[in-house]
């Protein structure tokens, strides 16, 4: 007989992952294929990082420091913060899951997020289980703001917003955020999600989460993306001490690694690393940008490092033809937006490989 599974768990959804090359090389019978599916760094991990995990390696049979001392340490001196302000975690989902078990205590509690965003968001409310409400974007696929102080009830317990949005590249701008900001009640924790915060810092008009930080503000952030590491697991939180203290009681004592510690603190003193990959992304998302308006298509204007865009017909085949020419995408199929596909920024020549092939593709589709 089988073991009773908790209802709730039995109606989430499974994550959906990218495909994997070696999957798609097997089915397809290519060998030459590109992935930009995942929003990982195309310019691979950060040198420093790797030096300083090859270092440590060695150390592996000892359980790392239950604290991540000194990656927080380095954390608070480089934001200037003070070191109880911080939480490094293993990757910022598992923040993300934590901050749930944290905060949501009945069924009857809420959490609110964009629709789509990420969708961990939605899995966290799941597991609780609690109500989750879904916001829809704005018609730029922006998060409505607007929408969502007015979906705040005395239920409300989180408030997930990611900034910029995932799967959008989109971001809510100061002016709009600073007047939702003043409405979200004391009782309601927001969190902003920036996963993505390096490719957005350098617009005037993106709000930074540590600029906003008062006892219910929990600002997210990941080494997965500008750095590079989204195989060593390491995102971090910032919030008020005693936040991060009850944050810190759920988590389990050795979920950050030893070689993600030492990672943290190289990876954050890699700022050659930091500002190639910023530019390799600001470079390629233009000209990405620029290539597919010109095939007459809709991107939505991208603050991350990857683009969305609507080829206004279902997105699946669309994402099956560039598959067979080996280039693997996100289809909106797989993210609640049903004639778009998002692509992750690669390399220059995966950049270019992508052009070319989704310009072959959407050609034969409107010639047949
Ligand atoms: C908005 C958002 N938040 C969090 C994450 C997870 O990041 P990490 O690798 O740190 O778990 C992602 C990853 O794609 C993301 O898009």
């Amino acid at each position: 007989m089988l073991p009773t599974i908790r209802p709730n768990v039995v109606q989430l959804h499974p994550y959906s992952p990218g495909r994997p090359i070696a999957d798609v090389q097997r089915e397809l019978g290519l060998s030459n294929i590109i992935n930009l599916a995942s929003n990982e760094n195309p310019l691979g991990p950060s040198p420093k990082a790797i030096e300083a995990m090859q270092l440590a390696l060695e150390g592996v049979h000892i359980y790392p420091d239950a604290m991540s001392t000194e990656a927080c340490e380095a954390i608070a001196t480089k934001l200037n913060l003070e070191r109880p302000q911080v939480l490094v975690g293993n990757g910022s989902e598992e923040l993300i899951g934590l901050i749930g078990q944290t905060f949501i205590g009945s069924e009857l509690d809420e959490v609110i997020a964009g629709d789509p965003s990420f969708a961990r968001y939605a899995t966290v409310a799941g597991v609780a289980p609690c109500r989750f409400i879904a916001v829809p974007l704005d018609s730029e696929l922006r998060i409505d703001l607007v929408a969502v102080a007015n979906a705040i009830t005395p239920r409300t317990r989180l408030i997930f917003l990611a900034s910029p949005n995932n799967p959008t590249g989109t971001i809510f701008e100061k002016a709009a955020f600073e007047s939702f900001l003043a409405t979200v009640p004391g009782h309601v924790v927001l969190v902003l999600d920036e996963a993505y915060f390096e490719f957005a810092k350098d617009d005037p008009s993106y709000p930074h989460g540590l600029d906003y930080l008062r006892p219910n503000v929990i600002v997210l952030r990941t080494f997965s993306k500008s750095h590079g590491l989204a195989g060593i697991r390491a995102g971090f939180m910032v919030a008020a001490p005693e936040v991060i203290d009850a944050v810190g009681r759920v988590q389990a004592p050795f979920a950050v690694n030893n070689l993600a510690q030492v990672a943290i603190v190289a990876a954050l003193d890699d700022e050659e690393f930091l500002q190639k990959t910023i530019e390799h992304n600001a470079r390629g998302r233009t000209q990405m940008t620029e290539a597919l308006e010109q095939l007459g298509y809709r991107v939505y204007k991208s603050h991350a490092n990857f683009v969305l865009v609507d080829v206004r017909e279902p997105a699946q085949p669309v994402f099956q033809a560039l598959l067979r020419e080996g280039v693997i995408v996100r289809g909106g199929h797989v993210l609640g937006l049903p004639t778009c596909l998002r692509v992750s920024i690669g390399t220059d020549a995966e950049v270019d490989r992508f052009i070319a092939a989704f310009s072959d593709v959407m050609a034969g589709r409107v010639a047949s």
